[in-house]
């Protein structure tokens, strides 16, 4: 069977006046019983494609989407095995019927063990194939059903990977809960490196669609015509190279975010057109005659102070306001120093997995330095500078000595309140650190103590004392 005796109607939708139920790609090059089967689905309301060769199968498995695959094992080209493999690669969630014409024990098994989830024998018999594929469809809707849970319990896990509970980052969360689930625009405004693109992921993950795309634009980094091509697309013959088509990104976002970072970097023409999206909700693709309305959230962040921008004349006031319909401003981290412990000992052990070296935490020293850096670069310095110590770290416990000279201050400023507020910071740091042991060892107060490398008591004593001091 060539390729060429494949022909584009080989798919067939079903999208008349009956619901479809599902759709199901037939893989088999006997073509009697790929039509004959087809005939028999579609007359119970499935839609179906058939393919008599495995490129071909796969091609439609990418572009038909096929809820169940209904395969025979042997194929010209390759086994059906073979395509199952390769569908688990491109297209996981696709479920697999096997159909075999010896009906052998070791067929079946090798099946199952591929990841088939089930199959059958020729003759297939019609209402046997029916009861499978429908018991299949059932199975796949608890699947979503499922993935949708967890989804939102990711939902809640994401923005814990937002670390902070000083009252500014309080306020940062509960506007995330309170907008996110709004499709209103937010402006996102902070210093380099304190988390404006984290937060603008968590309003997409606490946002209504979060199944749909995130698509994150640096206005920076992108030459202006390039970056008007890309937010707004073009028409074929736009331009030379303009061969097809393209949907810009706020298009191809569809119902999911738009991030637009460092938007104070636009120029004059990208903002009448950004404007011009924002107000009406649709944008004009390079060459076209007409707009096209998009379903996007867009969200913009910038580290400048735009409202400065608006009075020097480089920023539009008519786009500020339409942009700044909520704001959520990031402080610097020197100005929420009591955040630093608990970044610490999260974004250490983010580092210390990731890049498998067993350290276990950074001496106290260490926790009254880091509490006391200028930290310029704000979250990303600190993030950095963690990374680069657990990098070059040779023990289990990190000292001054591992991080970059000069980062922190002499311990010049050595009068009481500092000394206090240290002790608190080193106390804090403390905290959060058994308790990330604890939880590691799922509360085993044995094993946290020699990971700690603490006698049971004195784990004991130190919980107690943590307890008692707690201020949070
Ligand atoms: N509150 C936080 N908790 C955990 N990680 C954080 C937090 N804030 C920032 N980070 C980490 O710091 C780094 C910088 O954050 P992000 O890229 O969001 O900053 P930004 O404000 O967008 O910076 P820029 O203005 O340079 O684009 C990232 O690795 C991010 O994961
Ligand atoms: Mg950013």
């Amino acid at each position: 069977m060539s390729l060429a005796s494949l022909t584009a109607n080989s798919v067939a939708r079903s999208g008349e006046s009956r619901e479809s139920r599902g759709r199901v790609l037939i893989v088999d090059d006997e073509e009697v019983i790929a039509s004959t089967l087809k005939e028999f689905l579609q007359g119970e309301a499935y839609e179906v494609a058939t393919a008599m060769s495995m490129p071909v199968a796969l091609g439609l498995i990418e572009s038909f989407e096929p809820d169940v695959v209904l395969c025979d094992v042997q194929l010209p080209g390759g086994d059906g095995l073979t395509l199952l493999n390769r569908s688990l690669q491109v297209r996981p969630e696709t479920l697999f019927i096997m159909i075999t014409a010896y009906a052998t024990v070791e067929n079946a098994v090798a099946a199952f063990q591929r990841g088939a989830h089930d199959y059958l024998m020729k003759p297939v018999m019609f209402e046997e194939l029916l009861a499978k594929i429908d018991r299949l469809m059932k199975y796949r809707r608890l699947l979503l059903e499922n993935q949708a849970l967890r989804r939102q319990f990711h939902a809640h896990e994401d923005l814990e990977t937002l670390v902070g509970r000083s009252p500014t980052m309080q306020a940062v969360k509960t506007l995330i809960r309170k907008v996110g689930p709004t499709r209103s625009t937010v402006l996102i405004t902070g210093e380099s490196g304190t988390g404006k693109e984290l937060v603008a992921r968590a309003l997409h993950t606490f946002g209504p669609d979060p199944d749909a795309v995130f698509l994150a634009v640096n206005c920076a980094a992108i030459p202006h015509d390039l970056l008007e091509n890309q937010l707004f697309g073009h028409v074929r013959g736009a331009f030379t190279g303009a061969e097809r088509d393209h949907a810009g990104l706020f298009v191809a976002a569809g119902r999911g975010t738009v991030f637009l970072d460092e938007i104070g970097e636009l120029s004059k023409s990208t903002l009448a057109k950004l404007l011009r999206a924002v107000e009406n909700k649709e944008v004009l693709p390079i060459g076209a005659t007409r707009p096209v309305s998009f379903h996007a959230r867009l969200v913009t962040a910038t580290n400048k102070d735009l409202l400065a921008e608006v009075a020097a004349g480089r920023f539009r006031e008519d786009l500020y306001y339409r942009l700044n319909v909520v704001s959520i401003h990031l402080s610097p981290l020197r100005d929420r120093r009591e955040d630093i412990p608990e970044l610490v000992s999260v974004l250490l052990a983010k580092h210390a997995a990731r890049l498998g070296k067993h350290v276990q935490g950074v001496d106290n020293a260490t926790v009254r330095g880091l509490m006391a850096a200028a930290w310029k670069g704000n979250v990303r310095e600190l993030d950095n500078a963690l990374e680069r110590a657990v990098i070059l770290g040779d023990g289990p416990i990190l000292t001054p000595d591992d991080f970059p000279p000069g980062l922190m201050p002499e311990n010049d400023t050595d009068n009481g309140t500092t000394r206090d507020n240290l002790r608190a910071a080193v106390r804090e740091y403390e905290r959060h650190h058994i308790q990330r042991v604890l939880k590691d060892c799922g509360d085993d107060k044995r094993e946290a103590a020699r990971r700690l490398g603490l006698g049971l008591s004195s784990l004991y004593r130190k919980l107690e004392e943590l307890d008692s001091r707690s201020t949070l």
